[in-house]
């Protein structure tokens, strides 16, 4: 075992042009905009119109590709993990490779629902580290519009359609990477957040559509309750792992879910607002995406700056969850 450290070296996303505000949803189902703000934070979310998950996902990888000055058959390995695929098969991960001319990549794609971003970053790592692999691309990408049922309140206004992509390279100084990480997942969790219909249990027929099986089901105050502890938790405890302080984290990156299970987890860490990247107010729930979209973003906007601590943290359907400890290397 080598001991190269894995190094986020490049950032990118997309988010479809198409907004879809609360006063839209207003006029498509019984809700308003101040229950939508005040349970959620969401204020406004994006809808691709046109094109697959893996279109936006290509995007963002172009992005990152553009920000670090390097061309695409330089990839190794494209990661792609979606709850949203463009087909059970092939893998996104190649129709991405094909899209965007990575001529010299494998890929694969991985799924954990809204945890999916965080174990496709520490599978990535892996290969980094065990020094097989120079440029590995890891991209979530999630068009959430594709299995969201319109006539559902409880549920349509919380997703969104979104990508971003980020390249892992070895890390010059081992200072500098992706420093820890967790995972966890609890089977137990199944029943209360799925898609029913579509794979080898519930194969797709007139009755599966008819039933409204090919949309998302959650039961959110079930999963609200250990969404809130969980993340809380995981943040809490890679913070203690590494004798890490308030003081000594730059920001808490986490899955945005619900405003008031990113506050939840922000107090837990004793972290101040300031500190805690939040664009759920924009994007809403884009699952695999909403991690890599918010560290591209305040990376674009100079927020994000080389040495800084960044704890992810994450809980998605499965139930999955974890955090990450990531010392910013550019
Ligand atoms: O990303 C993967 C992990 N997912 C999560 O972490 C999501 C976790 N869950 C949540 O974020 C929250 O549970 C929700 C935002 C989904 C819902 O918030 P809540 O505070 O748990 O509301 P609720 O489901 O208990 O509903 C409260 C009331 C109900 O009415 P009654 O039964 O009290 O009369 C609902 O029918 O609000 C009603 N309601 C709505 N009212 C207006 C549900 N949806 C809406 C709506 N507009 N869109």
């Amino acid at each position: 075992m080598s001991n190269l450290r894995a190094a986020i070296t490049a950032v990118g996303h997309y988010a479809p042009e198409k907004i879809l505000s609360n006063a839209d949803l207003e006029k498509m189902v019984d809700t308003n905009d101040e229950w939508i703000v005040t349970r959620t934070g969401i204020r406004e979310r994006r809808i691709l119109e046109n094109g697959a998950t893996s279109d936006m996902a290509a995007a963002a990888v172009r992005d990152l590709l553009a920000n670090r000055g390097i061309g695409p058959d330089e990839i190794d390995l494209i990661i792609l993990t979606t709850v949203t695929p463009d087909m059970f098969f092939p893998t996104t991960a190649v129709l991405v490779q094909e899209k965007i001319g990575a001529k010299n990549a494998w890929g694969f794609d991985m799924t954990a629902a809204c945890s999916g971003f965080l174990f496709a970053l520490t599978t990535g790592a892996k290969f980094i580290e065990t020094g097989t692999h120079k440029k590995v691309v890891v991209v979530g990408s999630d068009k959430m519009s594709s299995i969201t049922d319109y006539t559902d309140r409880a549920n349509c206004i919380l997703f969104g359609d979104a990508a971003g992509a980020v390249l892992l390279e070895p890390s010059d100084d081992p200072g500098y990477g992706i420093i820890d990480q967790s995972q966890y997942s609890d089977g137990s969790g199944a029943p209360f957040l799925y898609m029913l219909g579509g794979g080898s249990l519930n194969p797709p027929t007139h009755e599966t559509v008819d039933k409204k099986m090919h949309y998302i089901y959650q039961d959110g105050k079930a999963v609200f309750k250990i969404a809130v502890v969980k993340m809380a938790e995981a943040a809490a405890e890679i913070m203690k792992r590494n004798r890490l302080t308030c003081d000594d984290v730059d920001w808490l990156v986490p899955h945005q879910a619900n405003l008031r299970i990113i506050n939840a987890t922000a107090q837990r860490m004793g972290l101040d607002p300031s500190k805690v990247m939040i664009n759920i107010d924009r994007y809403g729930n884009t699952t695999t995406a909403s991690i890599p979209v918010c560290l591209s973003e305040w990376w674009k906007a100079g927020k994000l700056k080389k040495g800084h601590r960044v704890v992810i943290s994450v809980f998605g359907a499965g139930y999955t969850w974890g955090a990450a400890l990531i010392r910013w290397s550019f």
